[in-house]
C-alpha cells in the first residue's frame, strides 16, 4: 500500500534491465519503494539492476520471466503477487528488432510482435486482474510515438505499439472505479541501448526525461505521458496528414 504521503512502496518492473525501467525504479527507491520485484531474463545486466537497488536502499526479489513464454505468465507473477500488494507496475520490456532485415525475414518480424504486444497482453492482463483484486495499484505501460502513426521505416515494431497502446488505453478504461489506473507512456526517440547506432530523430530525450515524466504522471494521476510532452501537439497533426502528404516526409 502507498505510505501517509502517497509514495508507492513496491514495484514490479517487468523487463527488469530496461534503462527506462531502471531510471524510474532508481527514482522510485529514493522516493521510499522499499519492495522491488525485477522479472526478466537471467542476464548480467539483470543481477547488476538488482544489486544496484539493493544498495539504494530496496528489498529486491528477481524472478525470471520472459514475455515470449506467455503460458508461463500467471505462474510467475503470481507469485509476485502473492508475496504481497503491488502499488506500481512498470511494464517495460520490449524490442525494436531490426525493420529491414525482418521484413525479410517474417518469423523475425513476428518475434518483435510477440515480445511487444501478444507478450504484454497476457503479462498485462495477469497483472490487472491481481491489481483489481488488491483494489488499488497503478499499471504504467511503455508504448512509444511510433504506434501513433505507422511509417516506412519502422512499421513492424510501430505496429506492436499500437497494438500494445489500444489494448493499454481499453485496459485502463476497463478498470475505471476498481481503484487501479493504467498509465500509457509514449516517449519519442530514446537515447539509449535500444537505439545506439541509429540516426537520432527530432526531439529526442533520454531515459532519465521519461523516468522524470513517468514519476509526475504518477503523482498526477495522468493516463496518458508524452516524453517530451510537446510530442503531443506534433503527433496529433501528424496523425492526421493524408497519406500521400505523409509518404512525403520520408520519416
Ligand atoms: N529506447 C527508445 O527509443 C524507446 C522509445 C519509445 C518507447 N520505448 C519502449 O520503452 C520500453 C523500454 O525500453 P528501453 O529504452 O528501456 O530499452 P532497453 O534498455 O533495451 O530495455 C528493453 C527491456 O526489454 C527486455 N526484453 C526484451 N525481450 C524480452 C523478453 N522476451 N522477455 C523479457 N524481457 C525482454 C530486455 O531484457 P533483456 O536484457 O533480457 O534483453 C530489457 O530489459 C520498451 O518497451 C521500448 O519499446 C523505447
Amino acid at each position: 500500500m502507498k505510505n501517509a504521503l502517497g509514495q508507492p512502496q513496491s514495484l514490479l518492473l517487468l523487463g527488469g534491465s530496461s534503462e527506462i525501467g531502471l531510471a524510474t525504479a532508481r527514482r522510485l527507491v529514493r522516493a521510499r519503494t522499499r519492495r522491488v520485484h525485477l522479472a526478466g531474463r537471467p542476464s548480467p545486466a539483470l543481477s547488476a539492476a538488482a544489486e544496484e537497488l539493493t544498495a539504494l536502499g530496496a528489498q529486491v526479489s528477481v524472478h525470471d520471466f520472459d514475455a515470449e513464454a506467455v503460458e508461463t505468465h500467471e505462474t510467475v507473477l503470481g507469485k509476485v503477487f502473492a508475496d504481497g500488494d503491488i502499488d506500481v507496475v512498470l511494464l517495460a520490456f520490449g524490442v525494436l528488432g531490426d525493420q529491414r532485415r525482418d521484413e525479410q525475414d517474417p518469423i523475425a518480424a513476428a518475434a518483435v510482435a510477440r515480445v511487444n504486444y501478444v507478450g504484454a497482453v497476457t503479462s498485462g492482463l495477469v497483472c490487472a486482474q491481481a491489481l483489481r483484486r488488491q483494489g488499488h495499484g497503478s499499471l504504467v505501460v511503455l508504448s512509444s510515438v511510433a504506434g501513433e502513426r505507422a511509417r516506412s521505416a519502422n512499421f513492424i515494431y510501430g505496429s506492436s505499439k499500437a497494438g500494445l497502446d489500444a489494448f493499454a488505453q481499453g485496459l485502463g478504461d476497463s478498470l475505471q472505479g476498481s481503484g487501479v489506473q493504467v498509465m500509457v507512456v509514449r516517449p519519442g526517440f530514446v537515447r539509449g541501448r535500444m537505439t545506439e547506432g541509429l540516426t537520432e530523430a527530432p526531439m529526442a530525450t533520454t531515459p532519465d526525461a521519461v523516468a522524470d515524466a513517468i514519476m509526475a504522471g504518477l503523482r498526477r494521476g495522468s493516463e496518458t505521458v508524452w516524453v517530451p510532452g510537446a510530442l503531443r501537439v506534433v503527433m496529433s497533426g501528424l496523425r492526421h496528414l493524408p497519406r500521400p502528404v505523409f509518404r512525403r516526409l520520408g520519416v
